[in-house]
């Protein structure tokens, strides 16, 4: 009963697997980097600001399932950015990615490992209430702030 139940479930997904690929074609798998990199920073901008308001909240008020659901929502996204900015991505579109992200891709690889370690031990420390959570945030704002200066152009 349980496995004809699973692959009553299962057949639905692989059509969708089969149309996805299809619908991908001859392109490669990362289509639009440039756009996928700018939405997850705009995933990661948003559960920031949530994480920023519980953080200035009252500890009364402090929901852990949300706080922790923020850090977890910048830690996917952040996982994510690691294959976002391939070599051709460079210019295109309207992105504000320096030229020095490419002369340095180690580094800049390597600030946005230090973003989802800092996101993570915010899910970690969402459970020990605001004492806990407030610095954890202010840990990963800093990690923002310090790729952005580095590798983030200027508003043109
Ligand atoms: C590893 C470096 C790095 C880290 C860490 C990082 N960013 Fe970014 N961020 C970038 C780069 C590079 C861009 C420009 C991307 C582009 O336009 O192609 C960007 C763009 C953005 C944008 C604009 C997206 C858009 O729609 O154009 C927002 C918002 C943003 N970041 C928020 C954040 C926040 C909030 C954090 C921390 C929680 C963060 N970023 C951490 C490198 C980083």
């Amino acid at each position: 009963m349980r496995s004809g139940l699973s692959r009553a479930g299962l057949v639905p997904a692989s059509f969708v697997a089969i149309a996805l690929l299809a619908g991908l074609g001859t392109v490669s798998a990362a289509q639009d980097p440039i756009g996928d990199r700018q939405d997850a920073m705009d995933d990661i901008g948003r559960a920031m600001k949530t994480a920023s308001t519980i953080a200035k909240g009252s500890a009364d008020s402090y929901d852990a399932a949300a706080a922790g659901k923020a850090m977890q929502t910048i830690a996917s996204a952040a996982a994510e950015l690691h294959t976002l900015f391939p070599a051709d991505s460079q210019t295109g579109g309207d992105t504000r990615a320096s030229p020095k992200i490419w002369e340095n891709m180690a580094d800049f690889d390597a600030h946005i490992t230090k973003l989802e370690e800092a996101a993570k031990a915010g899910v970690a420390a969402a459970p020990g209430g605001l004492a806990a959570f407030a610095p954890a945030v202010q840990a990963v704002g800093a990690t923002c702030s310090s790729c952005h200066d580095l590798y983030r152009l200027r508003k043109s």
